[in-house]
């Protein structure tokens, strides 16, 4: 059964928070961790209050790519988010820190996910962020379910495989009524820096080709490069570096321009149960 809008569960608002952006994709591998932390950083550059969470309970990368891995203090029952660079943060990385995997299965998971929405002093907020596990399963559901998501971004690499799986998840999208905000063409071509051309490393133009056909918003073409993936693995997002910064603060100014368009779109109160 394709997944349906739940009939009468209610989205009720998280408390101080205005805005929840879900970052997700069909396919894994395809860059979401690296465009939700930096666009969380470019958000935070741009003067807005930021949050991160981090949704992919069983693989979650967010502590890795910000750099920072303590554990969260609780204040009255509330766990108090971690800060690095200006963004809060909650990860299940900071609760099970170590190597093992966890093992889980749904009611789990749910109130894992719930937990991090309304268990967290996310205090006041702007933006938040949310890392989605790949595909389209339990914590997608989970999610959509039971928070007044503000709206999608679906992340591709050009490649047919993973354009298939983020047309899966636009659709997904769409038919639990969470707006998408637009797809983001993440390794869209690597400069060379010998010869200073363009590869097409894995195709190009594809995520743009796929929003036009699915009439959503084409948000931004990312260069596969290795500063992108050396900030992921040490910690320090580019999104900091001033002269590698511009495509992700680009991305989080197209983005706030697009979540003004979808409040207009659906009206300026967050729907209560849909
Ligand atoms: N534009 C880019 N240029 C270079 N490397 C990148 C780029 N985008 C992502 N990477 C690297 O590719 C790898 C996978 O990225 P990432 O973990 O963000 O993908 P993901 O979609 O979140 O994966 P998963 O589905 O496992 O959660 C990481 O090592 C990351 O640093
Ligand atoms: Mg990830």
């Amino acid at each position: 059964m394709p997944p349906q809008a739940p009939a009468a569960s209610p989205k009720l608002p998280i408390s101080g928070v205005k805005n929840l952006i879900a970052v997700g994709s069909g396919k894994g591998g395809v860059g979401k961790t690296t465009v939700a932390v930096n666009l969380a950083v470019a958000l935070g550059q741009l003067g807005y209050q930021t949050g991160l969470m981090d949704a992919d309970v069983y693989g979650p990368n967010v502590p890795l790519m910000m750099g920072i891995n303590e554990t969260p203090m609780s204040v009255s029952e509330r766990i108090q988010p971690l800060n690095r660079y200006g963004v809060k943060l909650m990860s299940m990385g900071f609760l099970a820190p170590g190597d093992k995997p966890l093992v889980w299965r749904g009611p789990m998971l749910h109130s894992v996910i719930q937990q991090f929405l309304r268990g967290v002093d996310w205090g006041d907020l702007d933006y938040l962020v949310i890392d989605l596990p790949p595909g389209t399963g339990d914590v997608q559901l989970s999610l959509i379910q039971t928070a007044p998501i503000t709206g999608a971004i679906v992340v591709t690499t050009p490649s047919d495989v993973s354009l298939e799986d983020a047309r899966k998840a636009v659709t997904m999208f769409r038919q639990v009524k969470v707006p998408v905000l637009g797809v983001v063409e993440n390794m869209s071509y690597l400069m060379c820096p010998h010869c200073q051309q363009r590869i097409d490393v894995f195709s190009h133009g594809g995520g743009r080709r796929m929003a036009e056909r699915m009439e959503v918003h084409f948000l931004a073409e990312l260069p596969l490069d290795p500063n992108v993936r050396i900030g992921g693995d040490c910690g320090k997002p580019v999104a900091l570096e001033a002269d590698r910064q511009e495509p992700f603060l680009a991305l989080a100014r197209d983005t706030v321009e697009r979540v003004r368009e979808a409040a207009l779109e659906t009206g300026p109160e967050i729907e209560i149960g849909e």
